[in-house]
């Protein structure tokens, strides 16, 4: 296994972006809740610019980058479009999801296998950039292996399925979705890519995903930012940071 370190938590902001949007004005700002994730220990801030921009604005991204202190990792599709704003903006970390206009949220991993060729040349200008290049995917042997294959450093595991399964009280699916996840980590970790988490994660999900000893970093959004509704954003951070370290130890 490479050198174990402190669970990292990539706090979401996307959700705070759709809560103004839906009204078309200012507030809340995302930028003003990535400051407040960034002083409650988030140890990095992630930001989805979607094709119909539908959260997070060209605009949002552009003060996220002027005023984080910790990194940004900046989910984007694999569009020429999302390449030539992160070569601009070159964030810590650019994380390549699938998007589809019509889903409601990223439905699925990246399918890497089928898309070798594009995907490798897609990421090495990124990667030239200085961009750390993270692939979203489901814990699926032939996805992480051709991700490995096209160069990218990091893959992120959707935990998406496992989640729904623990919602839905469907305590199979839950057991199966875990232990490929658990044996998915380990796997990549052999290969070298550092792994990450993320999707769907809340309270109730958390503890066994922070326990894989292989996930470096969990990334959150969603529940955190409703949860922040109830106990205020930067409590809601620190009972998830809390549970993230307990799980660890
Ligand atoms: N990781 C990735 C790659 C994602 O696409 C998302 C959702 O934007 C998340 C993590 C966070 O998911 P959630 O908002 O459900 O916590």
């Amino acid at each position: 296994m490479n050198e174990t370190s402190k669970l990292r938590l990539g706090v979401n902001i996307d959700h705070v972006a759709t809560v103004r949007n839906a009204r078309g004005g200012a507030y809340p700002d995302p930028l003003r809740a990535a400051k407040i994730a960034e002083e409650a220990g988030a140890d990095g801030i992630t930001a989805h610019l979607r094709e119909d921009r539908r959260h997070i604005s060209d605009a949002d991204i552009d003060g996220l980058m002027e005023v984080l202190t910790v990194p940004l990792n900046f989910e984007m599709a694999a569009t020429e479009e999302m390449q030539q704003i992160a070569l601009r903006h070159k964030p810590h970390a650019v994380c390549i999801v699938p998007e589809k206009r019509e889903e409601r949220t990223t439905e699925g991993g990246l399918e890497v296998a089928r898309e070798e060729n594009r995907l490798a040349h897609y990421i090495a200008p990124l990667r030239d950039a200085g961009c750390r290049v993270s692939i979203f995917i489901a814990a699926d042997q032939r996805q992480i292996e051709a991700a490995h294959r096209i160069g990218a450093e990091v893959i992120e595991l959707h935990t998406g399925a496992y989640c729904d399964a623990v919602t839905d009280g469907d305590a199979e699916t839950a057991e199966k979705e875990l232990k490929a996840m658990t044996e998915m980590a380990a796997f990549a970790d052999d290969l070298g890519l550092e792994v990450h988490a993320g999707h769907g994660l809340s309270y109730d999900t958390v503890t066994p995903i922070a326990a894989l000893p292989q996930v470096r970093e969990l990334n959150i959004g969603h529940f955190l930012i409703g949860e922040s509704i109830f106990l205020g954003l930067e409590p809601a951070i620190h009972k998830m940071r809390q549970m993230m370290d307990e799980a660890r130890s």
